[in-house]
């Protein structure tokens, strides 16, 4: 197994939520897996007062339970902290001392990785702070930078951080999160679209009827609130994960397994995206937002009433849209994204409706039967693909009945699903940079959405409907299908849709 070079990674923002939650875990993980160089330290850095001490103790409850305690004791020695002034330039001297010192006591090279997990107006501070005192340059090693979401509120603000990283890193040293890039169901799409001969020659306009994609959240926004109501869920899920999640399903196969060459990939899928015209946007995307409701018994608040919160916010907590993908392969199949915040079940998945036979050979009491081929890729929870097609019910006759053919990757048992942050913290220690972001897809992507975020800021005519937190979002969703059918309402469990679930 290969391991990262020795190098020391730089967490700004270090006294964090996302800290303490994600990263911490994650390489704890790393490091117990030895997946982690001899030579690594942590250096912890923001404006909270702290010694190494007390910083390795803010994090010590955080660490994975079921790992071995001495690994993680070892691993919290790798820790260390400075106090830093983050937005001040004056401050980078005393940062650029603690590393040289690091540097020579550990034995560790010149390789440094900076993670911004700050708030977002200091992801073009931080760079040009680093560069004042040269901590950008790759004399003595190499400087890679991780920028967290969300990279701009808007498409200028995008533009904006990737002219203001550029002045002082190239492209080659930027890593832009998307942690669902780093989840091992999305990478699985690659794997199983293209080293499979049997998925790709009817994966196309000419076999598929339609695309669906939905993430569901049955938590609400948790304390968040004072982000979530600048936000919303075009900017927090669509802008940035769910069309990551298109760009899987839609790219056409890359020539080699390399980082450009997927990104080039998934860039023409943002380029291939039909902007929406303003007067479409009333009747193609549908925005919602959670009312008080009761679930399970027990009274539940409604968005407005959640602490920061504007009472009369018009923020969206569901989205859910049409759109197509003008290129060869897409043609005339809509694309269907659906995402919100308390609805029934946590559950995120890609459904690929096949079109019907040309012909319906079998009735059953005088009506045609036939059945809708399904593949459905569960990116989360029991995550796992489900392909379901008809097979004749046994007896006289030749009646259909639907069946699935599962795979869940539960039942691959020794296996442990590496979290998004391990897998994505492992890569950019390599320098790989296939599940990061480039800055032409980000502002692609951006350039899609927003129309429709002026659209709905220019024109209050254009309406949010409510909907009771725990339902499945508005009714005017279900308008938005063509024809009879309705969206896929999945559970918990891969297998199960029927009308029945517990969720
Ligand atoms: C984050 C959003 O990026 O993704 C959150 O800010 C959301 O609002 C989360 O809950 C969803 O991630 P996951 O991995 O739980 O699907």
């Amino acid at each position: 197994m290969n391991t990262p070079e020795s190098h020391i990674l730089v967490i700004f923002g270090a006294s964090g939520d996302l800290t303490k939650r994600k990263l911490i875990p994650a390489i704890c993980k790393l490091h117990n897996g030895k997946r982690l160089p001899e030579k690594f330290a942590i250096l912890g850095a923001s404006r909270t007062e702290m010694t190494d001490e007390e910083f390795r103790e803010s994090v010590t409850d955080f660490l994975p339970k079921d790992d071995d305690q001495c690994k993680c004791d070892e691993f919290l020695e790798k820790l260390y902290y400075q106090p830093l002034g983050t937005a001040d330039a004056d401050e980078y001297g005393k940062l650029k001392d603690r590393l040289e010192e690091l540097k020579e006591k550990l034995d560790i090279p010149g390789n440094y990785i900076f993670y911004l997990s700050t708030p977002p107006k200091l992801y073009g501070v931080i760079p040009a702070n680093l560069a004042s005192v040269g901590l950008n340059q790759q004399e003595d090693g190499y400087t890679r930078l991780i920028v967290e979401k969300p990279f701009g509120n808007n498409l200028e603000t995008a533009q904006k951080l990737n002219k203001e990283l550029l002045n002082y890193f190239d492209e080659k040293q930027i890593y832009r999160i998307d942690h669902y890039l780093g989840k091992e169901t999305v990478q699985n799409m690659l794997v199983a679209r293209f080293s499979n001969g049997i998925f790709e020659p009817i994966w196309n306009r000419n076999f598929i009827e339609r695309v669906e994609i939905s993430s569901a959240e049955s938590l609400g926004v948790e304390g968040r609130g004072g982000y979530y109501d600048q936000s919303g869920a075009m900017r927090d899920m669509v802008q940035n994960h769910l069309l990551q999640l298109v760009g899987m399903v839609g790219m056409e196969p890359p020539v080699v397994a390399e980082a450009d060459a997927i990104r080039n990939e998934t860039l023409k899928v943002f380029q291939s995206l039909r902007p929406l015209e303003p007067e479409e946007i009333r009747s193609n995307v549908i925005r919602g937002q959670y009312m008080e409701s009761r679930i399970k018994n027990e009274q539940v608040k409604g968005y407005r009433g959640e602490k920061g919160v504007d009472p009369e916010s018009r923020t969206e907590t569901f989205l859910a849209m049409k759109f197509y993908i003008d290129n060869w392969r897409w043609a005339g199949v809509p694309f269907y994204l659906r995402t919100g915040k308390k609805l029934p079940t946590r559950v995120t998945e890609v459904v690929i409706k096949f079109r019907p036979t040309p012909h319906h050979l079998f009735q059953e009491d005088g009506v045609t039967a036939h059945v809708t081929n399904q593949l459905i890729i569960r990116i989360q929870p029991d995550e796992g693909i489900l392909l379901k097609f008809g097979l004749k019910e046994p007896g006289a006759g030749f009646r259909v009945q639907p069946v699935n053919m599962d795979f869940h990757y539960s039942d691959l048992s020794d296996v442990e699903l590496p979290t998004a942050y391990e897998r994505l913290l492992l890569d950019c220690m390599m320098g790989d940079q296939t599940l990061y972001l480039r800055g032409d897809a980000v502002e692609a992507a951006w350039r899609f959405v927003q129309p429709i975020l002026n659209a709905w800021e220019e024109n209050p005519s254009l309406p949010i409907y409510g909907y009771p937190a725990g339902s499945w979002g508005p009714q005017e969703a279900d308008d938005l299908i063509e024809g009879e059918d309705t969206w896929r309402y999945p559970c918990k469990n891969l297998s199960d849709d029927g009308t029945y679930c517990e969720l």
